[in-house]
């Protein structure tokens, strides 16, 4: 029960091995879907294919011999709209809400576009329940561009779509800010502006209760989530201390890895997050990268340029704008290292990053020499 009015009826996916077919999800995943009663009664999206059956038992058990009136649908992305047709099935005289770029998905997905029972909202347009409005919000491209979201300004709830979700079963026992940050920079991280946006028009909100499309619902202290948010989609620094990225093929490059990290925890830096990106999950990575203010990239030359891991972890930053952070650079090459100058280029069009002075730059192995500018590194870094 999220109020009086508005009940759960969403499930909790533990089959699940990859969600969107490349995020591990060691706790699952929840696909939200929540009932508005009223004069009128509206559902809240629906959920992932796999879960159809249970979606529309919960929804007996909570209307009984009612009927919904309405399929409100926000976002068309498959973990959410998949059961579309099989609602319509079950309940032939609902009418669907949507915007008119949802209802053109709904075309490409289902071959219909539900010209006989809809309604086309925008940004601004209301629907009455009953004494519930429900109020739509524009939210194009958090994370798709057919978004809406709902505030109901009876019960001061926001329905924010995929915004302040998080990954996990709603059963899981975990931190949100853990898993709704992976999220947030893994699905959402690229549109920090329009996510800034979002935040702008919910500002003029008297929101008590955020109710997303996964994780948890959202009742105390709302003022955390939303400045989490707001640092995340403005690509501020959550956090002080350092993160280290790096990957090495015979430990050499670890090596020099591990004596930077004594030479910052010397130097008083409280937090230094080591990630080998060659082992570890890289959406996790990801978000470290976004979390810190400053970081290092340790790599090896390989094939003229860098390890594959490196390349895939900073294509993964660059393409989710990644910008405002102090870079210290760390290459091995047992020839020709050219890895500092490869990962420098392929930063060159992110913007406000400010590189260290200082490169390490190991032949082979670790030397006497390398250890003074792994001294400087962690020097510069941390000023
Ligand atoms: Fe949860 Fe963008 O789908």
């Amino acid at each position: 029960m999220v109020t009086k009015d508005i009940i759960y009826v969403g499930v909790n996916d533990r089959l699940i091995d990859l969600f969107e077919g490349q995020f591990t999800v060691p706790e699952g995943m929840a696909y939200n879907s929540y009932i508005v009663f009223d004069e009128k009664i509206a559902v809240m999206d629906t959920v992932d294919k796999k879960f159809g059956d249970e979606w529309l038992t919960n929804i007996k058990t909570a209307i009984g011999d009612r009927k919904p009136d309405y399929l409100i649908v926000q976002h068309m992305e498959p973990d959410h709209s998949a059961n579309i047709v099989k609602f319509t099935d079950a309940y032939p005289e609902a009418v669907i809400v949507s915007s008119d770029r949802a209802f053109k998905m709904m075309q490409n997905y289902f071959e219909r576009d539900f010209a006989d029972k809809r309604i086309v909202v925008k940004e601004g347009d209301a629907l009455s329940l009953g004494k519930h409005t429900l109020n739509f919000i524009a939210a194009p491209m958090v994370h798709w561009p057919e978004v809406i979201m709902t505030y109901d300004s009876c019960d001061k709830v926001l329905f924010s779509a995929d915004a302040f979700g998080k990954f996990g079963a709603l059963d899981a026992d975990e931190d949100w800010a853990c898993e709704a940050r992976r999220y947030y920079f893994g699905i959402v991280g690229k549109f920090g502006a329009q996510v800034q946006n979002l935040l702008k028009k919910a500002v003029n909100l008297d929101i008590e209760i955020i109710c997303p499309l996964h994780g948890p619902v959202l009742k105390e202290n709302l003022g955390y989530y939303i400045d989490l948010y707001n640092t995340w989609s403005s690509y501020g620094v959550e956090s002080d201390g350092v993160a280290i990225f790096y990957t090495s093929v015979y430990g050499n490059t670890k090596n020099a890895v591990g004596i930077l990290m004594n030479e910052l925890i010397k130097s008083g830096c409280t937090k230094v997050a080591v990630t080998d990106l060659a082992r570890d999950d890289m959406a996790e990575a990801v978000e470290d990268a976004f979390r810190y203010g400053r970081i290092i990239l340790a790599t090896t030359t390989y094939n003229g340029e860098i390890f594959p891991f490196m390349r895939t972890f900073i294509e993964e930053l660059t393409e989710r704008g990644y910008r405002n952070r102090k870079i210290g650079l760390m290459e091995n090459g047992s020839w020709m290292p050219v890895a500092a100058k490869t990962m420098k280029k392929m930063l060159e069009n992110s913007k406000e990053i400010n590189f260290t002075g200082t490169v390490v730059s190991i032949h082979s192995a670790v030397k006497k020499e390398n250890e003074e500018q792994i001294k400087a590194l962690a020097k510069e870094i941390l000023q």
